[in-house]
């Protein structure tokens, strides 16, 4: 694991404890490096009207670009299941609009279990205008 695999691990780890999901109790958190050095954290944010949820992995983002920054180089996604999960669909796409190929690392904070892929490699065509 690298610096950078760490830091962005444990920052995701430390915003897990944010994530409002009262509804499906998965709680999720990401976290975005920028090409400007700065690490940006989200976790998912779900609502009483089911389809309004917001994924962890989108939530950062947006913290990103409200930023200024719109060039991620690596994230990481942290759930406190067994297993690490990956982006779901929308999120895929989401991203993809910033970098298509950024780096992915998926995190079990319960058992420690990770996975390390590229976007491109889970969505290998985004739509693009
Ligand atoms: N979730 C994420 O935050 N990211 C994903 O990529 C997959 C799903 C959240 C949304 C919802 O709050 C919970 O996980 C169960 O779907």
């Amino acid at each position: 694991m690298t610096v950078d695999d760490e830091i962005l691990i444990s920052k995701a780890v430390n915003a897990l404890k944010n994530s409002y999901a009262p509804y499906s109790k998965i709680h999720v958190a990401a976290s975005v490096l920028g090409s400007n050095g700065k690490v940006y954290t989200g976790v998912n944010v779900e609502n009483s009207s089911y389809g309004l949820t917001i994924c962890a992995e989108r939530s950062a983002i947006v913290q990103m670009v409200s930023d200024g920054e719109r060039n991620p180089v690596k994230i990481a996604v942290v759930t406190d299941l067994e297993d690490p999960i990956p982006p779901c669909g929308a999120c895929r796409q989401f991203i993809a609009e910033f970098n298509p190929d950024v780096e992915i690392i998926l995190y079990s904070a319960s058992t420690g279990k990770m996975l390390k892929t590229r976007l491109s490699e889970l969505f290998p065509n985004p739509f693009k205008l």
